[in-house]
């Protein structure tokens, strides 16, 4: 059974020891609510190192205050059957109460409803809850783009709260999935540009049958929304097939998911053909690719993407 643990020293304490024993540590850092796509991330972790630990931690610092961090879907006992029943099981459940606890005395999470801007700052849900935190890493182009632009906060958040878990966990492998595409690239770029020695793996996008992109928000569509979310990964597919087909203009086929996301209800964030690792838009494929798409369906953000190498 994997070890459950809190506390930063114990996790920090658990890693120091095992690695002094030799053996190599994989981190998933997770937001919970475990679903397949995960679960991969476990089974790519075992292929890279003796001992896995799997992080569990809804972070307020990547949130904005009028983000969906109330709502964010959690089930810690479901998620825990399903890391026992996982294969080759995992070794640690780090599950801290709160990353931003340094012992002062206002140490509450979340910080509620507010607005997101501050007198013109931005600021993240850790910030308007008045915890002591004010160091901040940013991955400054990479995390402009795509998420970046509707999320001004969201890159700052996840890059902190991963350094984070690095100097908490010390492992040698950290995965990510390629579900958060951007998320990956940025995580690779920290880590190569701040030389933490640790290895960045990017693990395959994981669907439903149907094709819909595996997320924990899903759950939080209606019936309706969610059949109509399907138009997100048909018309990726179709745009793919398409581009490996001899359709070289990424306008046209930008417009064509435009158009299905809309006709099925949806609302597009972004729709954006992007050079696979500096993430500049592309006019034409000449280079890998990735086309990445962020909708609304009802008061749900999906994200998906898939990469074109023509
Ligand atoms: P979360 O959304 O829980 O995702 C945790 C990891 O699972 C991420 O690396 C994500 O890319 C991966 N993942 C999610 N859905 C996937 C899918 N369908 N296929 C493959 N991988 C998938 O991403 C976060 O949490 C947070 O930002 C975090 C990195 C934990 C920092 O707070």
């Amino acid at each position: 059974n994997p070890l459950e643990i809190t506390d930063k020293d114990e996790m920090r304490n658990w890693s120091r020891s095992m690695r002094a024993q030799g053996r190599t540590i994989g981190l998933v850092p997770t937001m919970g609510y475990l679903h397949e796509g995960h679960l991969s991330l476990i089974q790519e972790s075992h292929k890279q190192t003796h001992l896995t630990v799997v992080s569990i931690y809804v972070n307020p610092g990547q949130f904005s205050p009028n983000e969906d961090l109330s709502t964010y879907p959690s089930d810690f006992l479901g998620d825990i059957q399903k890391l026992k029943s996982v294969p080759g099981g995992v070794d640690v459940i780090f599950r801290p109460r709160n990353l931003y606890d340094y012992g002062n005395k206002d140490d509450g999470v979340g910080g509620g409803v507010g607005r997101d801007q501050e007198g013109g700052k931005v600021v993240s849900c850790v910030e308007k809850s008045g915890m002591e935190h004010e160091t901040w890493v940013r991955v400054e182009r990479l995390e402009k783009g795509l998420c970046g632009k509707s999320r001004p906060v969201f890159f700052r958040g996840v890059a902190t709260v991963v350094t984070k878990l690095f100097n908490i966990v010390e492992p040698d492998v950290a995965v990510f999935g390629k579900k958060d595409y951007q998320q990956w690239r940025i995580i690779q770029r920290m880590v190569r540009d701040l030389d933490f020695g640790i290895k960045v793996i990017g693990s395959e996008l994981v669907r439903d049958d149907d094709g819909l992109a595996k997320s924990s928000r899903n759950v939080r569509l209606s019936p309706d929304d969610r059949q109509n979310a399907l138009s997100i990964s048909k018309s990726l597919f179709k745009a793919k097939f398409a581009a490996e087909n001899g359709q070289i203009d990424c306008q046209e086929l930008r417009n064509a998911v435009i158009q299905a996301v809309h006709e099925a209800g949806g609302k597009i964030d972004y729709a954006e053909i992007v050079d696979q690792e500096s993430l500049e838009k592309l006019e034409e494929f000449k280079r890998p690719a990735v086309f990445c798409v962020a909708a609304w369906f009802g008061n749900v953000r999906l994200i998906d993407n898939i990469e074109i190498n023509v």
